[in-house]
């Protein structure tokens, strides 16, 4: 039995979020971004002096992270971490974060500990959470499996205007080669790598807007949803 959830997985800067916000928002779900989880654990890790590649010292900072998936009617309808009572979301998109997260997020434990706080960050309600590895390991029965992709430049160029727009500078060039140098630890690390799960609908973003996109996976998933009622009505389920 599936899940009313839709996993947007795909490599860095591909527009997950964007779309993903703006798909959630549209159908009146929750948005889970689980990026963020990977993001607050190394902010943590920033904060505490714990080195990114110090397993046991991450696990013992897991406990102190808190996150919520954004309900539709919130201002961001947004996800939001918060640490000791204080909300630090916006602290995460920090080039410094950008650094260092992907190997936090490359080690098998850490990824283990962090699976059952993304499942409950979404409860039992209809979600869109997106991620690396959501349709194949954290929701592998999500009823819709969107694997968006965009060339490194395109990406490059997003995430430089991402950062300009908040007052931060970006160079193009240094945004490729940090997105290529994510890309290359997220799909080698052995540790639940990016992949396309073998049942996602790949959408490969170039010269779409954001809303293209989402008009796009509204529309496979009205599909899904009529093919799933007309395979319960056949069988009288
Ligand atoms: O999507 P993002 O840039 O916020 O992701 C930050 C890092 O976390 C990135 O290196 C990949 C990793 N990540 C992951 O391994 N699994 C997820 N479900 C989400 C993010």
């Amino acid at each position: 039995m599936s899940r009313e959830i839709i996993a947007i997985d795909g490599p860095a800067a591909a527009g997950k979020t964007t779309v993903g916000r703006r798909l959630a928002a549209r159908l009146g779900w929750r948005f889970l971004d689980t990026g963020l989880v990977y993001r607050a654990l190394t902010w943590l890790a920033h904060q505490h002096g714990v080195p990114a590649d110090d397993t046991p010292g991450l696990l013992r900072l897991v406990p102190l992270l808190d996150l919520r998936a954004g309900a539709p009617h919130e201002a961001k309808s947004a996800t939001t971490v918060w640490i000791g009572g204080q909300e630090v979301t916006d602290a995460l998109r920090d080039p410094a974060i950008d650094a260092d997260v992907s190997l936090v997020a490359r080690q098998p434990a850490i990824r283990a500990a962090l699976i059952a706080l993304q499942r409950r960050a979404v409860g039992d309600g209809p979600a869109v959470v997106a991620g690396r590895d959501i349709g194949t390991v954290i929701f592998p029965d999500a009823r819709l499996k969107i694997y968006l992709d965009a060339s490194p430049e395109e990406r490059a160029r997003r995430r430089a205007a991402e950062l300009a727009s908040r007052g931060a500078s970006a160079s193009l060039e240094a945004e490729r080669a940090a997105i290529l140098r994510r890309d290359a630890l997220d799909s080698q690390r052995t540790a639940a790598p990016l992949t396309v799960a073998p049942d996602a609908v790949r959408i490969v973003t170039d010269g779409l807007t954001a809303e293209q996109v989402v008009e796009r996976i509204q529309t496979l998933w009205a599909q899904r949803q009529s093919t799933s009622t007309g395979r319960a009505g056949a069988t009288g389920q």
